[in-house]
């Protein structure tokens, strides 16, 4: 079967009200393209949950600071067309900025107070440009499932959240980060990487691995101890510039004292050259 394409939102529309009248469910996968082995593992798993797979390819504008990545965020259409092909995907969403992002849109979606922790503090108005856009492209694409990664896990919890909050219709699926041999999240932006920092990188999942073990193991349930272990690992292996190592609970993103096993997220983001890595561990 070929990928339909689609770049306006009456065609997408139009796409997906045939395929509902067949009786078919819909699920999507929303991602900004140059597209990996990671977002490849979101829409298979979109294909096992629906006939009928929609990716969107959007670079968002209202997601970046003015100071960050998107002028050069990579870009390779023809590359991520394959990619959602040969993963399952059979109906794909390539919006222009106009179409999206009109210099006249003036009503935008409060994450609320999950948009300024982690992440939000150094991104200020990220996850307002990610919600705004996420709730866009719910509302045009209409689907039954959606499917994001725990690699971005605020991301995933804070969609999770709008959902149900807003009350849309649609059920939030999260996919395990998927990682290269050596432990590194797969990310767009791992392009950026020098071979030396390319090196050195894997050591953020280490770090965050390794203060894992010990708090199950009930080696150590210490946060503080936890975390000042983290930051040496990080300080002296990945030896980039720490954003934040936190130890939060998994159900509010608040500051935990105390490991609560089956609660807990240990998350990190570390600039590397012009790289920002971020990862996090569940327990
Ligand atoms: P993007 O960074 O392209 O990611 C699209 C989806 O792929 C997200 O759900 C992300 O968590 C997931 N993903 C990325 N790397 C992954 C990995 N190594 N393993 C598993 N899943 C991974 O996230 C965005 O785009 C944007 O914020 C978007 C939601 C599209 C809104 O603009």
């Amino acid at each position: 079967m070929t990928l339909e394409i689609y770049e306006t939102v009456d065609d997408i529309r139009a796409a997906v009200r045939r395929a509902r009248t067949l009786g078919k469910t819909v699920a999507f996968v929303p991602t900004m393209g140059y597209l990996h082995e990671g977002h490849a593992a979101l829409i298979r798993k979109a294909a096992e949950l629906a006939p009928v797979v929609v990716v969107s390819v959007f670079v968002n504008p209202l997601q970046f600071g003015p100071q960050e990545d998107f002028d050069r965020y990579p870009r390779d259409i023809e590359h991520d067309k394959q990619v959602i092909e040969q993963s399952g995907g059979g109906i794909l969403f390539f919006p222009s900025a106009s179409v999206l992002t009109p210099p006249d849109l003036q009503i935008t979606v409060d994450p609320g107070p999950w948009g300024s922790v982690l992440c939000g503090k150094s991104r200020i108005g990220h996850f307002r440009g990610v919600c705004t856009i996420v709730a866009k492209l719910f509302n045009i694409v209409n689907p039954d499932y959606a499917v994001f990664g725990w690699k971005d896990a605020q991301q995933l919890l804070i969609i999770k959240k709008m959902v149900n909050d807003l009350n849309f219709p649609i059920e939030i699926v999260g996919l395990e980060t998927v990682r290269e041999p050596d432990g590194l999240a797969l990310s767009s932006r791992n392009t950026y990487l020098s071979a030396d920092e390319r090196e050195r990188a894997p050591w953020l999942y280490k770090a965050l691995s390794r203060a894992r073990e010990r708090a199950l193991s009930g080696e150590c349930v210490d946060v503080t101890t936890l975390r000042d272990d983290i930051v040496k690992t990080i300080a002296e292996k990945v030896n980039g510039i720490i954003d934040y190592v936190e130890i939060v609970r998994l159900s509010d993103l608040t500051p935990l004292h105390r490991v609560e096993i089956g609660n807990t997220m240990i998350a990190a983001a570390v600039f590397l050259g012009k790289t920002r890595l971020i990862d996090n561990v569940r327990f």
